[in-house]
């Protein structure tokens, strides 16, 4: 994994590098000494050192014994498990069962379409909620019990397994109550940040990814983000950077992907940044985009529009899948594809975007990574999570609370 900020040069200068440094060397410092705001839900930061064997085994149970697997979650309880499935391609376990994701919106339509498909499958249900009283989630819990109850009479304990926090919350009385199977969320570990926790790391196993491999990627690049020489450690220095484009009045970050599969991942990023960052009036608004999709709407915002957003494009070196274009019938069009792949049409529309767009005035970060593997995304993972809490720091708030989101739900009369 890679930051390459070759095409930042024109935007930021040794002087802004040296403005910056104080308030990043405190910022760094807070973290790495753990005193800072919200140090008592740093646990991520030890994630690597989870125990996998009781996930790795009822993953295989689960496997072996579902042709549907309902998983239940929102925000932090949802996304990153979503994201590292469609990172590592793994759609379908056991070639053609599926996993499905509800209670992430109040919208019946999703929740009536996995009934359906559901009435004469196996059907295992994964609960996954830190605080276990979430509206949404408890909404879906509900008719999926009946759902469950309905199917497998008094089985249906054994037929669904918890994630939750240890002592407190709906969902931890109904473990106790009906002797499920439950995981814990670790009390000093947020939403957004348990992605390598059981919250994500059972559901990657049930869709066969090896999260053995995932942990370790993570744990690989530990000494290398404890540097604070932000020239040998790109966790800081990407830090670093958005916060002196920040003050450039770069306003909007865009997290732009030229893979498909990786949609969820901006979004499991989007989240991270957004609650950590968003708050005291203060933050970098974080967005993403799908290049060439969006090239061809959001493009010309980019291009000539209002001076406000940097990009920071993640783009995959080594894809183990690819189609070659066969112009041979065709031959009208040889100039332009001149039988050339996809993915190498891909990646000359990345060099040619990034390149007029810095031109254009809009800064661009690349970050490269080697490819698909759980290693990778063990490392990109952790990346954005520990450069994302420096982040915050620099900008002088708490990345570990989110007390906006709790607003909304103050309006809310059932
Ligand atoms: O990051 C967070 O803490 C939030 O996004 C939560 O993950 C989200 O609100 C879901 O909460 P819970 O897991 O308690 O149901």
């Amino acid at each position: 994994m890679l930051f390459d900020d070759k095409f930042l040069c024109n935007f930021i200068n040794s002087e802004d590098y040296n403005f910056i440094m104080p308030a990043a060397h405190d910022a760094f410092n807070m973290l790495e000494s753990r005193n800072g705001p919200g140090c008592d839900m740093l646990g991520w930061l030890d994630c690597f050192n989870l125990h996998t064997k009781k996930i790795l085994e009822i993953a295989e149970y689960i496997r072996a014994n579902s042709q549907i697997v309902i998983i239940i979650g929102i925000g932090g309880s949802f996304l990153g498990a979503k994201a590292a499935i469609d990172f590592l391609g793994l759609d379908n376990f056991n070639n053609n069962n599926k996993i499905y994701f509800l209670g992430n919106t109040m919208d019946p339509e999703p929740l009536l379409n996995v009934l359906n498909k559901s009435q004469d499958k196996d059907v295992f249900l994964l609960v996954i909620s830190k605080s276990g009283s979430t509206l949404e989630i408890m909404s879906a819990f509900q008719v999926l019990l009946n759902f469950m109850i309905g199917k497998y009479k008094q089985n249906f304990n054994k037929k669904m397994v918890i994630i939750t926090n240890k002592t407190r919350g709906f969902l931890r009385e109904f473990v106790n109550i009906y002797n499920c199977e439950s995981f814990e969320i670790p009390e000093n570990i947020g939403g957004r940040y348990s992605i390598l926790t059981p919250a994500a790391l059972l559901p990657i196993a049930i869709a066969g990814g090896n999260i053995t491999k995932i942990l370790d990627g993570a744990a690989s690049v530990i000494t290398e983000f404890k540097n604070f020489d932000f020239k040998n450690n790109i966790c800081l220095k990407y830090a670093i950077i958005r916060n002196i484009l920040y003050k450039k009045n770069k306003l909007i970050e865009i997290l732009v992907s030229y893979n498909q599969r990786l949609l969820y991942f901006l979004l499991w990023w989007q989240q991270l940044f957004a609650e950590s960052e968003g708050k005291n009036n203060k933050g970098i608004f974080p967005t993403y985009l799908l290049f060439s999709r969006d090239l061809h709407s959001m493009g010309q915002f980019i291009q000539e529009g209002s001076k406000i957003c940097f990009e920071t494009v993640i783009c995959v070196e080594n894809l183990k899948t690819d189609v070659k274009i066969d112009d041979s019938f065709y031959q009208k069009y040889i100039n332009f594809t001149k039988n050339k792949s996809f993915n190498y049409i891909n990646s000359q529309i990345l060099d040619a975007t990034i390149r007029a767009h810095t031109q254009g005035g809009t800064p661009c970060g690349l970050i490269k990574l080697k490819d698909f593997s759980e290693k990778e995304l063990g490392k990109v993972v952790f990346f954005f999570e520990k450069s994302c809490a420096i982040s915050a720091y620099i900008l002088g708030v708490n990345p570990f609370n989110q007390p906006g989101v709790e607003e909304y739900k103050k309006n809310i009369h059932i």
